[in-house]
């Protein structure tokens, strides 16, 4: 593995990268001239044929996405770049903005030309007050270098970027929930079809990218479709990033190889270097809480889309949280079911209704009082929003209501023992030297 090549990543921390003058220097920029000489079709075609696949969560491939957008529209076509990046264990955008905000500028550039846009919007989150700041100074820096503005590098393009923050809702990092908060109204998802790439922003046809999509791009143009594919697997070309969390003794984003398996990543001494205190791993998360757990003896599979979805498993978001055999699954569980209650929207019942109804029988079961009864009864609940497997066959308006379900029924399907414990000896048998749910903000 060491002769793994960087090509994401290779000039983060190199002083000054985060400027429109350090970003060029590390040949940033080189780029936007190559396509801005190909038709518009030709980098469709070539992001195409990178197999780049969408990095936001559902993985689809993103040169498909491109080419669904009507080319003959009367009406203005939009791109929006998600940086909501609220999936619990996500933090990979946002250093991307940190590292590299130009790269992103000049992928937008690029898809924006590629995709016939004159205006481009960044909906970052909340939260994200910094990241918003770097994102304003590296567009303002792009306007007085001619790659925004009213005629891109002198090509006759013109093309506009405005940031808009969030005010930190989940739900508005689900692409259509972001189109409706972005035209001001409440952020609430909408049904598809149609879909945003034909009826989107304002009725209008439009493409919502995630940040690492975006910022791949430029790089796919530099080295060319066949190698950049060439350094993934038949059908997810190139390599990803993942941010890493949880107890493992080096956290953080890695760029890393489609091949890399769950156990290299963990374990290998050039990316994680195993368990603080020699501990052992007992459970997985592979793509952010919405993605099924794995079990320790199932962490011999590449972190990588397919190879997940063959596990009825999901690479989502790039989030992997490590869980050690101190780790308490019900208490675990519990918490990620708290989020979902407290992110459902409450248009679709199943979701409305049913994430709470989990969170306070988990709750139940953590605090001692649970029933053997207790676990079909969460069975049928998370039933009722999304039965599982396979992945994405959900009774809701988005995928929150399957992002919410999953773990439910991964952590009580591999887990199963533990609940079973907590029910059998009325307390949770891990320590809780405060309260068992003190440390959440809960009354115990
Ligand atoms: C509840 C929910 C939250 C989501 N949050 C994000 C997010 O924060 N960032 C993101 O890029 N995609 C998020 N997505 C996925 C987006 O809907 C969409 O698929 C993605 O932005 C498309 O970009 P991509 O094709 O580049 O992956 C979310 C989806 C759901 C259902
Ligand atoms: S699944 Fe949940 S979050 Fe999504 S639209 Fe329905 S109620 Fe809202």
């Amino acid at each position: 593995m060491s002769q793994f090549e960087r090509v994401l990543t290779k000039s983060w921390a190199k002083p000054g990268n985060r400027s429109f003058a350090g970003y060029k220097a590390n040949g940033g920029y080189d780029a936007l001239p190559m396509a801005l000489k190909m038709q518009p079709s030709e980098i469709i075609d070539t992001v195409k044929a990178s197999n780049l696949r969408g990095r936001g969560g559902a993985g689809f491939p993103t040169g498909m996405k491109w080419s669904f957008v009507p080319k003959d529209s009367p009406k203005p076509k939009y791109l929006c770049i998600n940086a909501d990046e609220s999936e619990p264990g996500t933090f990979k955008d946002r250093l991307i903005i940190e590292q590299e905000p130009h790269s992103l500028m000049e992928g937008i550039a690029i898809a924006s030309y590629a995709l016939g846009v004159h205006t481009c919007y960044i909906y970052i989150r909340g939260e994200y007050l910094e990241q918003a700041e770097i994102l304003e100074k590296a567009i303002a820096e792009c306007y007085e270098a001619g790659i925004f503005g009213k005629s891109v590098l002198g090509s006759g393009w013109a093309l506009d970027v405005y940031v808009h923050r969030g005010a930190g809702a989940y739900i508005c990092g689900e692409e259509t929930a972001l189109l409706n908060s972005l035209e001001g109204k409440k952020g609430w998802p909408r049904l598809k079809p149609p879909f945003p790439a034909v009826v989107g922003l304002f009725g209008s046809p439009t493409v919502v990218n995630n940040v690492e999509t975006i910022n791949t791009v430029p790089t796919i143009i530099k080295m060319g479709a066949e190698k950049y594919a060439a350094l993934g697997t038949p059908k997810s070309g190139g390599t990803r990033l993942v941010c890493v969390s949880g107890h493992v003794n080096k956290p953080g984003v890695y760029e890393i190889p489609m091949t890399l398996t769950f156990d290299e990543l963990i374990h290998g001494k050039e990316w994680c270097g195993g368990i603080p205190g020699g501990r052992k791993v007992k459970a997985v998360i592979p793509g952010g809480s919405s993605a099924p757990v794995l079990h320790h003896t199932e962490l011999d599979v590449a972190a990588e889309y397919e190879a997940l979805k063959a596990k009825d498993n999901m690479a989502g978001s790039g989030a992997v949280v490590v869980m050690d055999d101190s780790t308490c699954m019900v208490r675990a569980l519990w918490r990620i079911s708290k989020f979902y209650a407290e992110e459902s929207c409450g248009q679709c019942t199943p979701c409305r209704e049913g994430t709470p109804w989990m969170e306070r029988i988990l709750r139940k079961i953590e605090e001692g009082q649970g029933e053997h009864k207790d676990l079909a009864l969460l069975k049928s609940v998370v039933n009722a929003i999304a039965p599982y497997p396979p992945i994405g066959l959900g009774t809701t308006i988005c995928a929150l209501g399957d992002a919410a379900a999953l773990p439910v029924h991964s952590f009580v399907d591999k887990f199963r023992e533990e609940f079973e414990q907590h029910i059998n000896e009325h307390r949770c048998p891990f320590p809780h030297p405060f309260g068992i749910l003190a440390d959440e903000g809960v009354r115990s």
